[in-house]
């Protein structure tokens, strides 16, 4: 049976003020990674082996990059919205995603009809975006994961659907999905969504979730 939210009440805020201190404590186990995969590089000779040295590299950076956003983020109080294309950042968040999709052997399937010019606050969207993939990449299985990422008009209205066929979600465990510490993962910290329905907010988005018990998931999202 389908089962739909709508709807939700968030409950945490986009601004939190142990950001510094957090920030600054992540950069030194992420110094040793990096410091500890150069050595590992260095003994490395076969090409394939190099794909998964590359591949903690590129994350590496990633996360010294989301550092250096919420950093700035506290200097300049608040990022401020800029004009954006929804194509663009949708390729962003593939490209920002695709390491995890092919260690999990997922399929991505776009299918993006006209673009549109948004003004939305571009690095908060990268990060509500990127934890709706990642969430579903996570429910698919690594035989037969299937991504489709949609953006197209509908009614009036710009339309993006996130859909996964993966394990689905309860009608039960839907009403709690957005909420903070709510998790059905080991070592889930029940964050990513709460984060996510307080950016969508932030940037008049509407969300609405289609998903049925073992057959997957979609996330509508709609301004
Ligand atoms: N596409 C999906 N398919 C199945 N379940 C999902 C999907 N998206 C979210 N969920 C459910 O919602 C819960 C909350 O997601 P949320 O991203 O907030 O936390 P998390 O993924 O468990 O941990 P983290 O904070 O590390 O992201 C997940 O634990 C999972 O049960
Ligand atoms: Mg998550």
């Amino acid at each position: 049976m389908k089962t739909q939210i709508t709807d939700m009440q968030g409950d945490i805020s986009v601004s939190f003020d142990f950001i510094p201190v957090l920030a600054h404590e992540v950069r030194n186990p992420l110094t040793n990674i990096n410091l500890s995969v150069e050595i590992l590089d260095s003994f490395l000779h076969d090409s394939e082996m190099k794909v998964y040295t590359e591949v903690i590299r590129r994350n590496v950076g990633r996360i010294n990059q989301l550092i250096l956003d919420l950093l700035n983020r506290q200097k300049f109080a608040d990022m401020m919205p800029v004009q954006l294309s929804v194509h663009d950042l949708l390729n962003e968040v593939v490209a920002i995603t695709h390491d995890r999709c092919s260690l999990k052997h997922i399929e991505i399937v776009k299918s993006f009809e006209e673009d549109r010019l948004v003004v939305w606050n571009r690095s908060n969207m990268i990060i509500a975006l990127t934890n709706i993939v990642i969430n579903a990449v996570d429910a698919m299985s690594s035989t037969t994961g299937v991504l489709q990422l949609t953006a197209k008009c509908d009614d009036g209205k710009y339309v993006l659907r996130i859909k996964d066929n993966g394990c689905g979600i309860s009608k039960q465990n839907l009403k709690n999905i957005f909420k903070a510490y709510y998790t059905s993962k080991e070592g889930g910290l029940g964050l990513g969504l709460s984060i996510t329905l307080a950016i969508l907010k932030q940037n008049g988005i509407d969300v609405v979730v289609e998903s049925s018990a073992g057959y997957g998931t979609c996330f509508i999202l709609s301004f």
